[in-house]
């Protein structure tokens, strides 16, 4: 199956000079990586197809995080992005996805932040409420939610799939898993849209870590008084190693989980949707062939790398003959990683028959996603429920389906069909 791409050139910016870049940088190796754009393409990712060609296979981006660092190591290929998630001696997690500092807080993104050996006593805490066993009782209530979304539309002939679907159903789970009021719903939305899809506004970054850290701490502290037999409850009187859990491991885990469990799931179903709107045969052939769907949920996520995950560098070394301080910054590239020729055959053909389909979306090594299990559940029961009871669907005539980067969504998708 074949899709036709746009190929767009990369936008990288060369610069004779440029503030801030550290002495043991070669000016050569500096490019200003502006990867994805806002665009309508049919393959928003198709903007790193030339990365191989234009750019060396590791390079200095003076991207600013305003969290983070000012500038990052960038490694591109499949085998240079395993061996940073991998080699947890080398690279560590330390201060990751740290939206917390913004507010001027201390406490640790976990189980993220922590290295091996803590890393696992807080995966030890977590991991029971996230194995297939665990996924497998809530598969009934996934199916619930998804269902009762799909009841309310399908009469209609149309829907927003990616605001009145892919937005909502994940969020639901989540919300129940945790232990979370459904009231919060789109206080939580709105504050993780600002957090993750403000393009580094510190501004509304700010704001949106505030009402969620705010909110939190409520919950937490009315839990400490009642619990109950949900995940956050079970954090919040969580066993670390044998003592209590700590105040700031306690926000530092629910507060990840918030960030890590709300909207990827509802990013990864709007792009999938739009693929699929776009596609007639592909969506046919999966109507025709359901026992297809895992294998089309791993194409979706090789092909839709919503995350860039870096690492901060503990030791001095090379990589690909480049110098490679302790302190800097690198970044996991799997926008082009999943793309790598390397390791995938025709990588930006949609293929349901690969072989072996090991992409980074999830990451890889020690800190892989936790929710990955629930992730890929949730993805497949999205589809196969959606396939089962809608007829053949296309984009609405004249929709805005733009994607947009941050977390890369499109947030917006109508679509229609012919009511049976
Ligand atoms: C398609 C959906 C998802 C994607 C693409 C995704 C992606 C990722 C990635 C790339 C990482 C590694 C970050 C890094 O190494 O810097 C990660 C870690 C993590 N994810 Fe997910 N995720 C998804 C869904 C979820 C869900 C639903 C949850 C929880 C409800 C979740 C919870 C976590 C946690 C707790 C970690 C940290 C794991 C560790 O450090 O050991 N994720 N995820």
């Amino acid at each position: 199956m074949s899709e036709t791409l746009e190929r767009v050139p990369i936008k990288v910016r060369r610069h004779d000079s440029w503030p801030d870049i550290p002495a043991h940088v070669p000016m050569e190796l500096v490019h200003e990586l502006d990867y994805l754009d806002e665009n309508s393409r049919t393959d928003p990712f198709s903007v790193t197809e030339n990365i191989y060609n234009e750019l060396p296979p590791v390079f200095f981006s003076p991207q600013f995080n305003p969290v983070l660092y000012k500038g990052v190591w960038v490694v591109t290929r499949y085998e240079d992005i395993r061996e940073v998630y991998q080699n947890d001696a080398l690279y560590s997690t330390e201060g990751a996805a740290g939206f917390q500092r913004l507010v001027g807080e201390t406490f640790q993104m976990l189980p993220l932040a922590a290295d091996p050996p803590d890393h696992g006593k807080y995966r030890l805490l977590l991991n029971p409420w996230f194995s297939p066993k665990a996924i497998n009782v809530l598969e009934p209530q996934i199916k619930g939610v998804i269902n009762e979304l799909i009841d309310g539309f399908i009469d209609k002939g149309e829907c927003d799939v990616a605001f009145d679907y892919g937005r909502i159903y994940p969020v639901k789970v989540f919300l129940n898993l945790m232990g979370f009021p459904f009231d919060k719903f789109e206080d939580f939305l709105e504050w993780e849209y600002a957090i993750l899809h403000s393009r580094g506004d510190a501004k509304k970054m700010t704001w949106g870590t505030q009402g969620a850290l705010t909110y939190l701490r409520s919950f937490i502290e009315e839990v400490r008084k009642s619990p109950n037999d949900k995940l956050g409850s079970a954090i919040v009187h969580g066993q670390i190693d044998g003592r209590p859990a700590t105040e700031d491991e306690i926000i530092g885990t629910i507060f990840f989980l918030w960030v890590g469990g709300l909207d990827t799931v509802a990013a990864t179903t709007s792009l999938m949707f739009r693929r699929l709107a776009q596609d007639p045969s592909l969506q046919q052939r999966l109507r025709e062939n359901p026992e297809l769907v895992p294998e089309a949920i791993e194409e979706f996520m090789r092909m839709q790398p919503l995350v860039n995950s870096s690492r901060k560098v503990k030791a001095d070394h090379e990589i690909h003959g480049v110098k490679i301080k302790k302190g800097d910054h690198v970044m996991c590239y799997n926008t082009a990683g999943n793309f790598d020729p390397n390791e995938f055959e025709n990588p930006r053909e949609f293929r349901l028959d690969r072989q072996a389909n090991r992409h980074f979306t999830l990451a890889g090594g020690p800190h892989r996603c936790l929710g990955s299990h629930l992730a890929r559940r949730e993805l497949r029961l999205a589809l196969s429920e959606f396939l089962r009871r809608v007829p053949p669907f296309r984009v609405k005539e004249g929709a805005d389906m733009r994607a947009y980067p941050g977390l890369i969504a499109a947030p917006r998708l109508p679509i229609v069909w012919t009511p049976a």
